[in-house]
């Protein structure tokens, strides 16, 4: 046997070899049901460890995921370290677990984050670093006990730095809205499923660009109904999800409560602080582009100037030297000038041969 037929029949048996254990490597991979998969919904990475049985936040996983989806597992504790490596995660799903508590600082880090779904935990408040994060959107919380929110939010600093556009606490035993400073992007709560009995209107004063709030399945007093209808057929929201009112209050018994809404101190505050943040997302722009027009005006007078100065060495540079033999300069070194004169006569000799 030559080496060529060595050579073929060992290829032949690579070809083969690795044919048969490629059903071994996929039953490796069936055999694993456990695994987080790997989607890629749009642009960005989303990893999906739904109902896994998980008992905490898995550490393998690619850190560059923008989109956790641990939904329906058992986690019971989110600790300090628990996304420690997941700090480009825009959208953490944590629904269906039994998460009691958080250790503080396991949010802080989440700078990217801009939704967070809590809903249906064992929660007992809100951690308040979560209202810190700067881009955090929209938070869910529903379905969570949270008998202690009202005395922790006492320690909330305000405003606070989540620009908040959607709030959902459905279903958490609130007897009161919670109170969390001015909120001028906030434009829905849902807070269904409460027993808001003792509904303080100055809170709605901190929501000035509400457009939705959904106050079914509440216990609002007769009174609560009708100030809350009332201002938001004020301010132009949606009375879609209040309950209807069973009688008509005159103003005596039951006033608008425009004074502590609308004309309040809250109200403006909310509405500036709105329009100032319009104010600088435009003129972020502008800045931007008068930035690119400045760059590209300063580089141009810099080209024209360096330009005009060359031109000018040239020019006295010319004038200084007297005539040199017109010649491509790396040829006069090589070429005497008076060899130099005579190719040139040469040349316009041969010149004038072919013109004629
Ligand atoms: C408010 O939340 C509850 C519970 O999560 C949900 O059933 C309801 O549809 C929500 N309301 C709106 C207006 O989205
Ligand atoms: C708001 O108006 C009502 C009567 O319409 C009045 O009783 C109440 O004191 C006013 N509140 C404030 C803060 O001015």
């Amino acid at each position: 046997m030559d080496l060529h037929a060595v050579a073929l029949v060992l290829l032949a048996l690579i070809t083969i070899s690795t044919k048969m254990m490629m059903p071994f490597g996929y039953v490796g991979v069936a055999q694993d049901e456990r695994k987080c998969q790997y989607l890629r919904p749009s642009r960005m990475l989303k990893i999906r460890c739904f109902n896994m049985d998980l008992k905490e936040v898995p550490q393998n996983l690619k850190s560059s995921v923008e989109i956790l989806d641990l939904a329906f597992n058992r986690i019971k504790k989110l600790k300090r370290n628990s996304f420690e490596r997941y700090t480009s995660v825009e959208i953490l799903v944590l629904y269906e677990n039994k998460i009691q508590s958080v250790e503080p600082g396991t949010f802080a880090q989440l700078t990217s984050l801009e939704e967070i779904d809590l809903s249906n935990n064992a929660l007992v408040s809100i951690p308040l670093e979560i209202f810190q994060l700067p881009s955090l959107r929209n938070l869910y919380v529903d379905s969570n006990e949270l008998f202690n929110l009202d005395r922790d939010l006492q320690a909330l600093q305000t405003p606070i730095q989540a620009p908040l556009e959607y709030l959902n606490v459905a279903d958490c035993g609130l007897t009161n809205l919670p109170n969390l400073g001015v909120l001028p992007k906030l434009w829905q709560i849902n807070a269904s499923t409460n027993p808001l009995t003792d509904l303080t209107m100055d809170t709605l004063a901190n929501t000035c660009n509400l457009r939705t709030i959904d106050l079914t399945k509440t216990e609002l007093s007769n009174c609560a109904c009708q100030q809350v209808t009332r201002y938001l057929q004020y301010v132009g929201a949606s009375v879609k999800f209040v309950p209807i009112c069973v009688e008509t209050l005159d103003n005596s018994i039951c006033p608008d409560p425009y004074n502590i809404t609308v004309g309040s101190t809250t109200f403006h505050d909310c509405k500036t602080e709105a329009e100032l943040a319009k104010v600088l997302s435009s003129w972020r722009w502008w800045i931007i582009a008068a930035a690119v027009a400045l760059t590209v005006l300063v580089f141009t007078w810099y080209c024209c100037r360096r330009n005009t100065k060359k031109r000018r060495k040239k020019k006295k540079a010319m004038k200084a030297k007297p005539k040199a033999i017109p010649l491509p300069a790396k040829q006069q070194p090589l070429v005497s000038p008076t060899l130099a004169l005579k190719s040139h006569n040469d040349r316009t000799m041969l010149q004038d041969c072919d013109c004629a």
